[in-house]
């Protein structure tokens, strides 16, 4: 393990965090239904909640708000991010969205009818909630090494092409409207997607004339990965690596709240005319002028400037050596994580570590917690509330992973506060038979974890 991770950055703007008691935390904890999402920020330490809208901008980005062009239709700012979108990515059409959830809406709402299959590598949350929404089905196909917790192939988010082959024989080529990868896969360990795997799949659907679209907010971390780990890709850049990982999709869906290193933004961009046509019409009613999308015009540049930024190698490499020096520390303590680590997150794997909680009573809710209440630092699980189904009987189907899930917002924190998280793990190592689970009080019909209210269950 390196001994130190250099922040290639110096810090010109600072806002304080405070540590609190434990026993401050517990009436927050208490007060929130222990559900950390409705837990004031102010009230958070460290918080690792989501990668998502929470980096920190550079001076060049909140320099280029400035020059943002506020016209409501036209505006230079949406110029300069075309630009910039058509060199990286090579996609003419796109419409900027408010952030990648509204990407997902529009793109679905438009290719999905009821009866369809949109088959992934893994879906997100909000991408699985926007194709039932529409009365779709969402298929995972990532191949089984994706939830081997002792196999540390390269690329874990490589979908399984025999089971995307299955998918379109039994359902039908007419009843798949996209086929898509999730790149770098953050349902599955933000594991990245090899560029051979990117290629198989291309072919398959191509054959099939089904079109191909990645989830690509993490592009530039699954990029440095290949070519960091696949054969032949060591002496591209980065942004040539991205260039071919695109050169291969028929659109994509983006947050830019991730990899574009702003607050909020997203797009959609479709190469075929007639479907740039109808996403066109639908973000006019629900997003807004094809301009600007969901954005004011100074959210176009940030993302214009954010994706050249993101694309540096010293910035790659202190992002990724952060989530391997804190997961080594933590695997240090015995405590199991995904490997090999991925690109934006340390997810641990609760099953293993609580394994005197059963699924019923929540193992990776009861870790998000008492992280909270020992150490006042934040995830996320991403296992059975996220996911947890019932089948027609009402009988529990549990998802494969319980994940504790550490998503480090990007250029935020330091070395000191990674091992500050460390030390507080060893805390809860030391006494985790004493962790009780969760029962549910409240949930909504979707995407419950946001505003689920839970109650200590007791032994
Ligand atoms: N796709 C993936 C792979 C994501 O990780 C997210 C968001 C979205 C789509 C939706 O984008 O939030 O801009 O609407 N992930 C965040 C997270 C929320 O914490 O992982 P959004």
């Amino acid at each position: 393990m390196p001994k130190y991770i250099v922040e290639p950055f110096r810090i010109k703007s600072v806002e304080p965090i405070k540590i609190t008691t434990r026993k401050h935390r517990e009436a927050i904890l208490k007060d929130a239904h222990y559900n950390p999402f409705l837990v004031k920020s102010e009230d958070i330490f460290v918080d690792f909640l989501s990668d998502s809208g929470t980096a920190a901008m550079s001076q060049e980005q909140w320099a280029a708000l400035q020059t943002g062009d506020e016209a409501y239709a036209g505006c230079r700012s949406f110029y300069e991010l075309k630009k910039v979108v058509k060199e990286l990515f090579g996609f003419e059409n796109f419409i900027p969205t408010h952030q990648g959830r509204a990407a997902e809406n529009i793109l679905f709402s438009t290719i999905v009818k009821e009866g369809c299959a949109v088959p992934s590598n893994m879906h997100f949350d909000t991408t699985e909630a926007n194709i039932l929404r529409n009365k779709g089905e969402p298929l995972n196909l990532v191949a089984d090494k994706a939830f081997d917790f002792n196999c540390k192939d390269s690329f874990k988010g490589d979908m399984d092409i025999k089971k995307l082959k299955k998918a379109i024989e039994e359902y039908g080529k007419e009843r798949i409207p996209v086929i898509m990868l999730t790149i770098t896969n953050n349902s599955g360990g933000g594991q990245p997607v090899s560029m051979e795997n990117i290629k198989e799949v291309s072919k398959v659907a191509h054959a099939a004339k089904i079109p191909f679209f990645f989830d690509a907010c993490r592009f530039a971390e699954n990029a440095y990965f290949i070519k960091q780990r696949e054969k032949g890709y060591s002496g591209k850049t980065v942004k040539e690596v991205v260039q071919e990982m695109f050169s291969y999709v028929d659109g994509f869906t983006m947050s830019a709240k991730k990899d574009g290193l702003v607050n909020i933004g997203g797009m959609l961009a479709v190469r075929d005319a007639k479907l740039f046509t109808e996403i066109k019409n639908l973000s006019i009613i629900i997003e807004g002028f094809p301009t600007y999308g969901g954005l004011a015009g100074r959210d176009l540049v940030a993302i214009a400037q954010g994706f050249k930024e993101v694309l540096d190698e010293s910035y790659l490499a202190y992002r990724t050596g952060q989530i391997k020096y804190l997961g080594e520390k933590l695997n240090d303590l015995g405590i199991q994580t995904i490997l090999p680590f991925g690109g934006h997150a340390v997810y641990i794997n609760a099953k293993h570590f609580l394994d005197h909680i059963p699924n019923e009573k929540f193992p990776a809710q009861s870790l998000v917690n008492e992280l909270y209440l020992e150490g006042g630092i934040r995830g996320v699980e991403i296992g059975n509330i996220m996911f947890g189904k019932k089948d027609k009987q009402g009988k529990d189907i549990w998802p494969k992973l319980d994940l504790v899930r550490l998503a480090f917002p990007r250029r935020v924190y330091t070395q000191s506060h990674l091992d500050y998280v460390a030390d507080v793990f060893e805390r809860i190592a030391k006494n985790k038979n004493k962790i009780k689970g969760y029962k549910i009080v409240y949930q909504a019909p979707s995407l419950r974890h946001f505003t689920i209210k839970l109650a200590p269950a007791g032994n």
